[in-house]
């Protein structure tokens, strides 16, 4: 069963119209990323599991459901900062454990520059958040962190994707459930998304 899941809801089409628009300010484009988080979250979240919990109301005591699990938000540096306030708005108990991690402009490749993952305990449910995933490079070194952490499940959200990302992924973490606003069409010689929106981290972050 595929666990690849582009999600188009017709909000998040819509979104994704301004996003890629290359008129688009870094403000707005940070506004549509953090809506984009969001809607990607809410797809995302969907199997969490609940545990029971009594409460009582103004009226009567009611069983109601609170998440279960301990859920961990794993942001890529820089770009994937803007998915984390959105969605830890969402899931306010989440733990946010970061990775730094930037492509090498030459050869592609995934350079690791901070990680301050704990040795043992891992969350039970991490999910990566990032943009873009183009070569899937970036995805790859942080699932295998995530791997040697011992998280029994792991996640992986982006609002743009290649086919050739998705591709890399499925085929080495076949267990990996990832969510997308979009798969585009191809990467192009430099390795960047076509017809994509560009850099995001220098489209959030105004670095252009
Ligand atoms: C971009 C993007 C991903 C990565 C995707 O980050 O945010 O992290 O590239 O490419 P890949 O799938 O081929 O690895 P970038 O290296 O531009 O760093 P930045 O977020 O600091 O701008």
């Amino acid at each position: 069963m595929s666990k690849v899941y582009e999600v188009a809801h017709p909000l998040i089409q819509h979104h994704l119209v301004t996003l890629r628009d290359e008129r688009t300010e870094p403000s707005e484009f940070r506004r549509l990323i953090q809506r984009l988080a969001v809607l990607l979250a809410y797809e995302a979240t969907s199997d969490l599991l609940t545990r029971s919990i009594d409460v009582k109301t103004p009226l009567t005591t009611v069983t109601c459901q609170g998440l279960k699990q301990r859920v961990g938000l794993i942001p890529i540096l820089r770009a994937g900062l803007g998915m984390v306030d959105p969605i830890l708005n969402l899931i306010p108990s989440a733990e946010v454990w970061h990775l730094g991690l930037y492509r090498d402009e030459e050869t592609a490749q995934p350079i690791e520059y901070y990680s301050k993952l704990p040795k043992s305990d891992p969350v039970e449910v991490a999910m990566i958040v990032d943009p873009m995933l183009a070569t899937g490079g970036s995805a790859t070194a942080a699932l295998e962190t995530l791997q040697r952490w011992g998280v029994p499940q792991i996640k992986l959200l982006a609002v743009i994707a290649a086919p050739e990302g998705i591709e890399a992924i499925v085929s080495q973490f076949p267990d990996t459930q990832i969510y997308v606003c979009a798969i585009d069409r191809e990467l192009n010689d430099q390795k960047f998304i076509v017809p994509g929106l560009g850099d995001a981290g220098d489209r959030t972050f105004n670095t252009l």
